[in-house]
């Protein structure tokens, strides 16, 4: 087992860059674009990926990464089973937020907002851009359900590889989906020397985003 003087003994320090007012954008979605820019182009193996986090009809925080699919008018799209537990959370409360962590660029990007289900021709369009094996996996797999053994998996693979011989264009599953979240808070945190971090928070008014400083 991991000590605890081994695990507190394990620091770095953050030297990479700085934020500031007169850099951070005055919108936040062009500085998450500005920061994803930077993670993809640092090729950091899943610059896309974010943590979820969702409340359960009980009320208990869930958390999971999912992949940033796409952002339109205003919303971060992500793909997934609107039967699996996430799905059932959000149709219980649309509340959402969303973590990216690029541990390279020391850099934290925390979003909260609300979820909506993603209209079925835009779920459809981004369905048919997936790897055929891909979209024979979201016909077999009933996402989080439990599984007795990996051959069930792979014998519910062959049933739709068989079942799809002849279809060019593989549907959606009505199971198979997507959500758009809406920020309603941003905020930006870049890592600085002796854990004094910078930090911008944003929040949404019916006048536009105000922005504010935070302590590290
Ligand atoms: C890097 C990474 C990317 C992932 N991307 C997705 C995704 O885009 N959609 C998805 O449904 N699950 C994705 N997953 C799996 C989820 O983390 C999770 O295991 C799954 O969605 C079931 O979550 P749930 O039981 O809370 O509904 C990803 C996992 C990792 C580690």
């Amino acid at each position: 087992m991991l000590s605890t003087k081994q695990l507190a003994a394990i620091r770095r320090e953050y030297r990479l860059a700085l934020l500031d007012e007169h850099t951070i954008a005055a919108n936040p979605f062009d500085q998450l674009e500005r920061w994803l820019t930077e993670a993809i182009n640092a090729g950091l193996p899943e610059p896309t990926a974010m943590v979820l986090a969702t409340v359960t009809p009980e009320g208990s925080p869930a958390a999971r990464v999912v992949l940033l699919k796409g952002i339109e008018d205003g919303k971060l799209h992500f793909y997934t089973n609107i039967e699996s537990p996430k799905g059932q959370q959000i149709a219980a409360h649309p509340r959402v937020a969303l973590v990216f962590y690029w541990a390279e660029l020391e850099r934290q990007v925390r979003i909260e907002g609300i979820a909506t289900l993603l209209d079925r021709d835009t779920v459809a369009a981004y369905f048919a851009t997936r790897p055929r094996p891909a979209q024979i996996g979201a016909w077999a797999s009933r996402q989080s359900s439990p599984l007795p053994s990996r051959q069930v998996l792979e014998e519910a693979v062959a049933r739709y590889t068989e079942q799809f011989a002849t279809t060019e264009h593989i549907p959606p599953p009505p199971w198979w989906g997507g959500y758009a979240v809406e920020p309603v808070m941003f905020e930006f945190w870049q890592g600085r020397e002796s854990r004094l971090h910078d930090r911008f928070r944003y929040d949404r008014t019916t006048d536009g985003w105000v922005r504010q400083r935070l302590s590290p």
